[in-house]
């Protein structure tokens, strides 16, 4: 955690300064059907309560979250803003919520249709690795309510508009209580991410599994092998929610749930929200390591057309030249601490 807390820092700290055109940040995208659990992944994830979630359609525009560490926040300090919503800090993530199911209403009205206009939330915190995450949509076959009649086409699209891109991380959400063989969010994955690099396995609701029954050969990646793995989860469920049930209580009940669970207490530590942070660090790394390559390249072309400037007019603007050194030096400093890593170290989950 902390190194990829550090890593990403120092590199995003020298790129704002840098001037360094489309550095692309990672960003992790949900896919997955109609109340899989996607927005109460992301949140365990952040560990704050600030997305509408429930049964049915609640998730209906894509919501782009970037989360951007500041380290002079206390804790019980953060904050967040919106794009659409200027000069306003919200400190209460209940009114941030709100704000969310009011700007969706806004664009895809108050029924059940969707609408592809993203809403930009920014959350600052001390605790955030520097990250966008995206909460989308499920995918869903008919169309109920006012849905118009090509809404599977027209969330398909939402979703592949995300998870086309190299540097989306797929968190290919499913319930464990549902059957995964025909599973649309893997297919949907395996079609953009063949190689299945950038893919990784979320299995929710393992306390809903029909007695006797469990989802160990899945998780344990027999049933439909992942490169990365499968990460099973155990969270709120909505009786939680309305009994206020705080993230706290749920990690630890999750954490003894899957210790006391007899197909599962084996590999234990290979479960949960604890481990889905872990895993996702790690992957990060490995992505963030993979585009280095071609950033690197940017800013040696960048120093290069500075220097024939230089050449041109004269004394050097003296801190473009040093800042694209100094991240060529981050850069190689981070390619060789984690050449590693890279070399596929992310598949722990995989038996
Ligand atoms: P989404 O539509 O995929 O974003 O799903 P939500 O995050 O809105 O969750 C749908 C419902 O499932 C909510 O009522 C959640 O409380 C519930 N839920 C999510 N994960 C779990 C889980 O692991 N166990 C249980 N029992 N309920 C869950
Ligand atoms: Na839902
Ligand atoms: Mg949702």
């Amino acid at each position: 955690m902390d190194d990829l807390l550090t890593v990403m820092n120092r590199l995003m700290q020298v790129f704002a300064q840098a001037n360094v055109p489309s550095i692309e940040l990672p960003q992790v995208a949900v896919v997955g059907m109609q109340s899989a659990g996607k927005s109460s992944v992301l949140e365990a994830i952040v560990q704050r309560e600030f997305l509408p979630r429930g049964s049915g359609i609640v998730t209906r525009r894509p919501l782009v979250l970037h989360l951007v560490q500041d380290k002079s926040l206390k804790v019980g300090e953060e904050w967040g803003e919106f794009a659409h919503i200027k000069d306003r800090k919200f400190t209460d993530f209940n009114e941030i919520r709100r704000q969310i199911e009011i700007a969706t209403d806004a664009e895809a009205g108050k029924g059940q249709a969707v609408s592809n206009k993203k809403i930009f939330l920014t959350i600052h915190s001390s605790t955030v690795v520097n990250l966008v995450l995206i909460d989308l949509p499920g995918l869903t076959k008919v169309a109920v309510g006012d849905q118009p009649k090509d809404i599977e086409k027209q969330i398909l699209a939402m979703l592949e508009e995300f998870i086309k891109e190299e540097n989306t991380i797929i968190l290919a959400v499913s319930a464990g209580n549902v059957d995964l063989a025909n599973s649309d969010a893997l297919k949907l994955a395996r079609k953009w991410d063949p190689q299945g690099y950038r893919t990784l396995g979320v299995i929710t609701k393992l306390d809903l599994l029909d007695q006797g029954t469990d989802a160990a050969d899945m998780l344990l990646n027999r049933v439909i092998p992942l490169r990365l793995g499968y990460v099973g989860l155990c969270l709120r469920s909505q009786k939680d929610i309305n009994d206020s049930k705080s993230m706290k209580k749920a990690l630890e009940d999750e954490e003894k749930f899957f210790r006391n669970h007899p197909a599962y207490t084996s590999f234990a530590d290979r479960c949960g929200t604890k481990f889905l942070g872990q895993t996702m660090n790690t992957i990060l790394l490995n992505h963030v390591g993979k585009t280095l390559p071609r950033v690197r390249t940017q800013i040696e072309s960048q120093l290069i057309q500075t220097e024939k400037e230089v050449m041109k007019y004269g004394p050097a603007p003296e801190e473009q030249g040093g800042i694209g050194s100094t991240l060529l030096r981050i850069i190689s400093d981070f390619s060789v601490k984690y050449a590693r890593t890279l070399e596929g170290d992310v598949s722990q989950s995989s038996d």
